[in-house]
């Protein structure tokens, strides 16, 4: 693992940060804050300048996991939610707190279907950093075993147990505020809201109280799919969506826009830590 984490110390040496334990891990926005709310109207909150070329997945995604990631699509298309897998440009987006973060993490990837974040991750990791990879269906963690978690970047990872493979659904992990960062793939707008609620309810539990959830949604989908939707559907759609605005509305501190990717999308990162509560004197 000694290349990637040349790559993230580089990555990190362009970027500001606050030095003070609270904010070690937040970036800041252009006008020196630390992050802030975001609503799905607000305009993007930068994290800062954007420096690091990252490899791109792109190149490393086969063509062949390309066309079993769209026939496990086509099979079950609510639990894979995509027709391809995530670009380059959106796997590095989702993995920039992680990249920026000093000290060794505890990392979740949910969802990881072919590994195009995953091997992003890769590209990241370093000697102390620990990363359990959850993903529910056993034929894309055959594909994971045998393309990615088989590359260099995993091999001590993996033989160490530093680095996981959790076939398993997301809302049955076990560990209780574990992971400094969840790095989630998962289709939110093709699941009904109990399931949604299920899946946040294990992000919270999941994360330790300062943690980074980033997550990503394409541009427009929601309100494409309520306006062309009826019936049960609309109904479901409408419902996963109010729930996913107050999230955003609570818990949203940053948002990047990736337009290179099919379709464009919404990088989003959430905190779940609880307010202050200033005692009066
Ligand atoms: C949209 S694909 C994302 C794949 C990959 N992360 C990417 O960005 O290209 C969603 C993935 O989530 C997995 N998945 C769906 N529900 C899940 C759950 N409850 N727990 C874990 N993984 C799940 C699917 O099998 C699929 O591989």
């Amino acid at each position: 693992m000694r290349s990637v984490a040349q790559g993230r110390d580089r990555a990190f040496s362009a970027i500001e940060w606050r030095e003070s334990e609270a904010h070690a891990r937040m970036p800041l926005g252009e006008d020196g804050s630390i992050g802030s709310r975001g609503t799905d109207s607000d305009p993007l909150v930068s994290f800062g300048p954007w420096r690091i070329p990252c490899r791109s997945a792109d190149d490393t995604v086969s063509l062949q996991n390309r066309l079993r990631f769209l026939k496990e699509y086509v099979s079950d298309p609510s639990t894979v939610g995509a027709l391809a897998p995530s670009s380059g440009a959106l796997a590095s987006a989702l993995c920039e707190p992680f990249r920026r973060f000093q000290k060794p993490a505890r990392v979740l990837e949910v969802g990881a279907g072919t590994g195009a974040v995953t091997r992003h991750l890769g590209a990241l990791l370093r000697e102390k950093d620990e990363l359990d990879i959850c993903e529910i269906q056993p034929r894309f963690a055959d594909i994971l075993r045998r393309d990615v978690l088989s590359l260099p970047e995993f091999a001590e990872g993996g033989r160490s147990g530093r680095v996981r493979l959790l076939v398993q659904p997301v809302q049955e992990i076990a560990h209780e505020n574990h992971y400094d960062f969840i790095i989630s793939g998962l289709p939110l707008t093709s699941f009904d809201l109990q399931l949604v609620e299920e899946v946040f309810d294990s992000f919270r539990r999941c994360l330790k109280r300062t943690g980074v959830l980033s997550y990503f949604e394409y541009v427009a989908m929601r309100r494409t799919s309520r306006t062309f939707s009826v019936g049960q559907s609309r109904k479901r759609v409408r419902s996963v969506s109010r729930y996913l605005t107050a999230r955003i509305r609570d818990h949203q501190f940053a948002r990047r826009t990736v337009l290179r990717n099919f379709p464009p999308a919404y990088a989003r990162y959430l905190k779940f830590e609880s307010e202050e509560v200033s005692v009066g004197g």
